[in-house]
């Protein structure tokens, strides 16, 4: 049994008064919710409000990218330790946004996850093909190679701890989203190389679908047999949305 995870990734969005006020909504709106992983990944500014704010609730906290050393001369930058003692228990790592303007690569999707898992903290690790790739036929190629350089000498134990989102790059913030079928195949595929890693350990890893997600397509792609929820973009900014959207991929 994996449980669904619905993951809101709030990119470079909300001051701390504005997260602070949204996630006080928000857990009034979902405090019953006992069957769904919900991850909130605001800006760094409001990480450490957000972990005090939802201490002990069934909402946690994660942040949107980190660096691979522990410390040292690397202005600009956090590491996994100091959000651990903030109090997140994810990060998200290879997001198609760094991908294409920050220079992130599987080499460094890679050293990423590995400081991630040593320090505790769950990876949700992004991948996903561009347009140009879809059209020319090479999604799955890409998008394979993409999980099997991220897991490149990590155990399998490990691997098992990960979340993976499969998210097509056309798809974000665009309004298009995959269909459910196609998303469903992609994700399909993705375990099935997980699995050529990691044998059985890879059937506990929570692989979930992004790119404009919304309240109303949803339920589509939870029904998906290998779809374990969502990573949200846009629509993690309203907390009505948010919280519809995590209502609708209850009891799966
Ligand atoms: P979107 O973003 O839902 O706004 O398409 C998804 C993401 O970037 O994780």
């Amino acid at each position: 049994m994996r449980k669904t995870v619905i993951a809101g990734n709030w990119k470079m969005n909300k001051t701390i008064k504005q997260a602070v006020e949204y996630i006080e909504e928000l857990k009034s709106r979902v405090s019953d919710v006992d069957d769904v992983e919900i991850v909130v990944f605001p800006p760094f500014t409001a990480l450490l409000e957000m972990c005090i704010a939802t201490d002990k609730t069934n909402i946690s906290i994660g942040a949107q990218n980190l660096h691979w050393e522990k410390s040292g001369a690397f202005t600009g930058e956090i590491s996994a330790e100091m959000l651990r003692e903030v109090g997140c228990g994810y990060v998200i790592i290879g997001h198609s946004e760094r991908r294409q303007y920050f220079g992130e690569t599987d080499e460094s999707v890679n050293k990423k996850i590995k400081a991630a898992l040593k320090h505790g903290l769950i990876p949700v690790v992004c991948v996903g093909e561009t347009l140009p790739q879809r059209e020319e036929g090479l999604t799955e190629q890409i998008v394979e190679a993409q999980v099997k350089r991220a897991v490149d000498g990590i155990a399998q134990d490990d691997i098992a701890k990960l979340i993976v989102a499969y998210e097509p790059v056309w798809a974000i913030g665009t309004g298009k989203n995959a269909s459910s079928d196609d998303a469903q195949q992609v994700i399909a595929n993705i375990r099935d190389v997980l699995k050529s890693i990691a044998g059985d350990k890879a059937d506990s890893i929570r692989i979930l679908y992004g790119g404009s997600v919304k309240p109303d397509n949803i339920g589509g792609f939870i029904k998906e047999q290998d779809i374990d929820g969502a990573l949200v973009g846009g629509a993690s900014l309203n907390p009505l949305d948010f919280s519809e959207i995590i209502t609708r991929s209850r009891g799966k």
